[in-house]
C-alpha cells in the first residue's frame, strides 16, 4: 500500500484492460449507485479467510479453488450453482478423506463475470468488433450493440452475485453439505463413471467414521463441523470502478475491505508492479491472490510480496502459477527459493489451466486433461525439490457433463468437443474429470512431506 493509498488511488495510475464505456456520465450514475448497495460479504469474514488460509501457507491445510472461467447471466438458476456446489464439495471430500488434510473452498463464483482479453478487437469475416469481456461488460453475441460497454451491466452482476451467495451460505449452512448426504453429492452422470465408483467408496468409508464415532461416543448429531461446510467466494478483481464502488470501511477495525468477495486475485495480464489493479489490491484488508505466468522472475515475485504483504501476514498472499505442464519445474522452483530466503509467508497455488490451453482442429480452445493433471505434478515435485508446502490448486470446472476439457477416465474425445461445448470463455473440466483430478490431487498429497 503507498502511505496515502485511497480506494480511489488507483485511478492515477495505468490500468490495463479496462472497459470503455461511451457514456461516462451513466458509468458514474451507475457506480454511484453500486456504491449505495450493501456489501456482499463481512470484513470479519474475510479476515477469518485469511487465518484459514495462514493454515494452508504453512501446511496444515490445502486450498481448493475452483469455479467457473467467467460465469454467465445466462446461466444463474439454483440447480446450475447446486451442481457447482455438489463437485466442489466431492473434490474437497476426497482430498481430505484421503490424505487427511483440510480442504478449504474457495469459489470462482458469486462474482467471476469479468475477463481479461489478449487482444482488444475480435475480427470475423472481416468485421472487427470490441472483444468480449465478461457479462459484467458486455455480451459475447457478435454485434456492435451487444459488444458496446453497458453500465447496467454491473448492477446485473451485483444483483447476481448477492442472489448467488445467498444460496451458497443456504446451502452451506443449512444441511446440503450435511456428511451423512455425502453419497447424494455425486450425480448420476459422475456416479456411474470409474471415477464416481471411486468417490462412492470414500463416501461409504466417511459412513462407516461417521457410525464408528457415534458408536464412540462422540454426539455427532450436535457436532456443527460436520452439518456445516464454509464456501468462500472470489473472482479476479479486474473492473476497479466496480470493485472501488463496493470498498468498504470497516466499523470494527477501521480498515478498508473490498466487498465485492472474500478474495480477489490479480490477473497475470494485470500484475504491473506499477499499475492500477496492485495499487488498488494493496490497500484492501482481504486475502489476495495473484496469478505468475511462466515469464515472472524471482525479482518480480520478490517485489509483489513487498507491495502486496509488506507486513508479511500468513494467509494475506497466495501466489497462483500458471507456468504450463513443460515449464512449472524449472519456472517456479526459483521463485519459490527467492520467496522462501527471504522470509515471506506466500501460499502456493498451482492453476494447471491456464498454461495449458490450445485450440482443437475443429477450432474449440481446449484443455487436455493429463497435461492438466502433468502441470500439478510438476507444481508438486517443484516443491518437494525446495522443500516447500504446495498449498493449494485454482480450477475452472462445472458440476455439468460438459464436452470442454480432452481426456478423463471417462474420456472427452476431439471429436466429442462439439457435443455440449457451453463456456462462455475458457474451457471448463466437467464433474469427472474433476473428481479425476482431485484423485490424483489426494495421491499427491498424502505422499507429500509435511
Ligand atoms: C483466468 O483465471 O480466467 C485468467 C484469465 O487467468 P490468467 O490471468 O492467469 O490468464
Ligand atoms: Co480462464
Amino acid at each position: 500500500m503507498t502511505s496515502n493509498w485511497t480506494p480511489s488511488s488507483w485511478q492515477a495510475l495505468p490500468a490495463m484492460q479496462q472497459p470503455e464505456s461511451p457514456d461516462p456520465a451513466e458509468l458514474e450514475r451507475v457506480l454511484k449507485q453500486v456504491a449505495s448497495l450493501p456489501p456482499l460479504v463481512f470484513a470479519g469474514e474475510a479476515r477469518n479467510l485469511t487465518t484459514q488460509l495462514g493454515r494452508a501457507a504453512r501446511g496444515e491445510a490445502f486450498l481448493l479453488q475452483a469455479g467457473d472461467c467467467a460465469e454467465s447471466f445466462d446461466e444463474f438458476s439454483a440447480d446450475a450453482i447446486r451442481d457447482k456446489l455438489k463437485i466442489i464439495l466431492q473434490m474437497a471430500v476426497v482430498l481430505t478423506y484421503s490424505s487427511g488434510v483440510p480442504a478449504i473452498k474457495v469459489g470462482r463464483i458469486a462474482g467471476q463475470f469479468a475477463k481479461p482479453r489478449s487482444s482488444p478487437t475480435e475480427t470475423v469475416d472481416g468485421v472487427e468488433l470490441p472483444s468480449f469481456r465478461g457479462h459484467l461488460v458486455n455480451s459475447p453475441v457478435f454485434s456492435a450493440a451487444a459488444r458496446t460497454p453497458d453500465p447496467e451491466r454491473l448492477l446485473a452482476a451485483y444483483h447476481q452475485s448477492a442472489a448467488t451467495l445467498n444460496l451458497l451460505r443456504a446451502f452451506t449452512q443449512g444441511g446440503f453439505a450435511d456428511l451423512t448426504r455425502v453419497h447424494q453429492w455425486n450425480r448420476e452422470f459422475v456416479a456411474s463413471s470409474p471415477a464416481g465408483q471411486r468417490y462412492e467408496e470414500v463416501a461409504a468409508g466417511i459412513d462407516r467414521a461417521l457410525r464408528f464415532m457415534a458408536a464412540c461416543g462422540v454426539d455427532t448429531e450436535t457436532e456443527p463441523q460436520l452439518h456445516q461446510a464454509d464456501m468462500w467466494t472470489s473472482h479476479e478483481a479486474l473492473v476497479l470502478g466496480y470493485e472501488e464502488a463496493l470498498t468498504r470501511r470497516d466499523s470494527l477495525t477501521g480498515d478498508w475491505y473490498d466487498c465485492s468477495a472474500h478474495m480477489l486475485w490479480i490477473g497475470e495480464r494485470t500484475r504491473q508492479l506499477d499499475g492500477a489493479h496492485v495499487e488498488f489490491l494493496s490497500g484492501v484488508g482481504n486475502p489476495i491472490g495473484c496469478k505468475l505466468g511462466p515469464t515472472a522472475t524471482p525479482e518480480e515475485a520478490l517485489a509483489l510480496c513487498e507491495r502486496l504483504n509488506p507486513d508479511r501476514v500468513d494467509g494475506r498472499l497466495t501466489f497462483i502459477s500458471r507456468m504450463g505442464a513443460d515449464q512449472v519445474e524449472d519456472r517456479l522452483r526459483p521463485i519459490l527459493r527467492a520467496v522462501t530466503d527471504a522470509g515471506h509467508p506466500v501460499l502456493w497455488a498451482c492453476d494447471p489451466m491456464h498454461g495449458n490451453t490450445f485450440t482443437s482442429e475443429s477450432g474449440h480452445k481446449t484443455r487436455h486433461l493429463e497435461d492438466v493433471l502433468s502441470e500439478i505434478s510438476g507444481f508438486f515435485a517443484a516443491h518437494r525439490a525446495e522443500g516447500t508446502w504446495p498449498g493449494g490448486v485454482h480450477i475452472e470446472l462445472t458440476g455439468g457433463d460438459v464436452t470442454e476439457c480432452l481426456g478423463g477416465s471417462t474420456e472427452v474425445l476431439a471429436a466429442d468437443l462439439d457435443t455440449r461445448y457451453e463456456t462462455v470463455c475458457d474451457p471448463r473440466l466437467n464433474g469427472r474429470q474433476s473428481l479425476d483430478l482431485a484423485f490424483r490431487l489426494a495421491e499427491l498429497l498424502s505422499k507429500q512431506q509435511r
